[in-house]
């Protein structure tokens, strides 16, 4: 795979200025502003809804990763559809996920699947082929600043051995407690985009942060 991904989550951002984040994001040289979208309810914390999509989409076009914290995420698609590029869900929210898929695709997204540590990345075998993205949680959603599980560093090994004995073409994104060191643990093992919350916005040095990540001089 290429370049990894950079996606600075706006979770860790000041909440009074959204607009001065992802301008800091772009700054940076990162790659997407992802987006961390809870409803207090599939997770206790509670962020924002699709009306800071559109805000945003409104600022710029940078690549915006909605990654779905709730209940009955299929029923939130239509409303953030037409402000993001990438739409994730967690399969443990999801009946109909392959119904999820279809619909976040059908809108011209790319559509992402998520486990959290305790859910099997084998839980998404029968998704696999129809994803663009898998999102391995390697903390408990809810809230940044959390300690990576290192345990879950087999699953990002399991989902890239699946896609090239499947052929298929997912990235694998890792998402919770990303520093340089787990960083790099997390590509070794086939992640292709970093999820980054704290790390990214307690850097002194934003763009050099981006670039440490990517193992880039
Ligand atoms: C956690 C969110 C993450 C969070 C990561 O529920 O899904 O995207 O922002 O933050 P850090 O990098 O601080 O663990
Ligand atoms: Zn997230």
């Amino acid at each position: 795979m290429g370049r990894t991904i950079i996606a600075p989550s706006l979770l860790s951002a000041d909440f009074s200025d959204f607009g001065g984040a992802l301008s800091e994001i772009e700054r940076a040289g990162a790659d997407w502003a992802h987006m961390d979208v809870m409803d207090g309810r599939f997770v206790p914390n509670l962020t924002f809804g699709a009306k800071l999509a559109q805000d945003l989409r409104r600022r710029s076009r940078m690549f915006l990763d909605a990654h779905l914290m709730v209940e009955d995420p299929g029923a939130m698609v239509g409303a953030f559809a037409p402000w993001v590029d990438a739409i994730t869900f967690h399969i443990e929210a999801a009946t109909h996920a392959h119904r999820i898929v279809q619909s976040i695709r059908a809108a011209g997204l790319k559509a992402g699947v998520s486990v959290v540590p305790s859910t099997p990345a084998a839980a998404l075998d029968a998704l696999l082929p129809f994803v663009d993205i898998v999102l391995v949680m390697t903390v408990n959603p809810g809230w940044g600043g959390q300690e990576f599980i290192p345990e879950c560093l087999e699953k990002m090994r399991y989902l890239a051995q699946e896609r090239s004995r499947r052929g298929l073409g997912f990235l694998i994104s890792v998402d919770g407690g990303i520093r340089a060191d787990t960083a790099r643990e997390s590509v070794a093992a086939g992640a292709d985009a970093l999820v980054t919350g704290s790390a990214f916005f307690d850097a002194q040095d934003r763009a050099a942060f981006v670039r440490a990540l990517r193992a880039e001089p």
